[in-house]
């Protein structure tokens, strides 16, 4: 099994519309703003903080998370703009094969400018190319489509449809994307 090149530094990474930067103190207001959105929050199964002092928790939680090489989360600002409009990442599998799963979320009121697209390609394109990650796996309500284009566009295809449980009363699924099927 190749060695997986965790960065040093949580690496910026720009396209032609978006910048991805690692997050800061600045970022804790944008996120209350999103977090506490209940429709993007029920589709992205993130639970409603009670109040933005749950922000510097947040913060802490990622910078941690990287600190013990186990995920990088990015924030995602459009250029000539500062305020970060979402943020997307990736969470390293604790075991077996290099994978991760993915996760975006963007604001509402930037919704369907073509945003989370750019920032799953590029998150996708360093974790399996530069970290050297096999797989790289995400999760989307059926009901979501927003998140299935999204997925779909960005070259993953469906792994598993997990029916309703206890745990999960809506239709899950499974998508997957592997550094060999983004070369053929
Ligand atoms: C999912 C999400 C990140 C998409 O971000 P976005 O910046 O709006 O996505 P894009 O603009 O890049 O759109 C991606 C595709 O989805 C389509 N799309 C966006 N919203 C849609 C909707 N409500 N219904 C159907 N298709 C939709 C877009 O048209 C585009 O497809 P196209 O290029 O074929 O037209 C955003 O809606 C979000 O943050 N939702 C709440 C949290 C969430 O669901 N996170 C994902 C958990 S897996």
């Amino acid at each position: 099994m190749c060695p997986l090149r965790f960065p040093e530094a949580i690496p910026t990474l720009r396209d032609e519309a978006i910048t991805l930067r690692s997050l800061g103190d600045e970022d804790i207001a944008p996120w209350y703003a999103r977090a506490t959105d209940a429709e993007s929050a029920d589709l992205a199964g993130d639970p409603i903080p009670a109040s933005i002092a749950a922000g510097a928790a947040w913060l802490q939680r990622h910078r941690d998370l990287f600190e013990r090489k186990a995920g990088i989360r990015w924030a995602i600002v459009p250029h000539g703009e500062t305020t970060s409009v979402g943020t997307v990442g990736l969470l390293l599998d604790a075991v077996n094969e290099p994978g991760a799963e993915l996760g975006v979320v963007v604001a509402r009121a930037r919704w369907r400018q073509a945003i989370g697209t750019a920032a799953v390609r590029m998150a996708l394109r360093y974790g399996l190319y530069d970290i050297g990650l096999h797989v790289v796996r995400a999760q989307a309500l059926q009901r979501n489509p927003a998140s299935l284009r999204l997925l779909e566009k960005c070259g993953f295809r469906v792994a598993r449809v997990a029916p309703p449980c206890a745990a999960e009363p809506d239709v899950m699924i499974h998508f997957e994307i592997t550094a060999t099927s983004t070369r053929s």
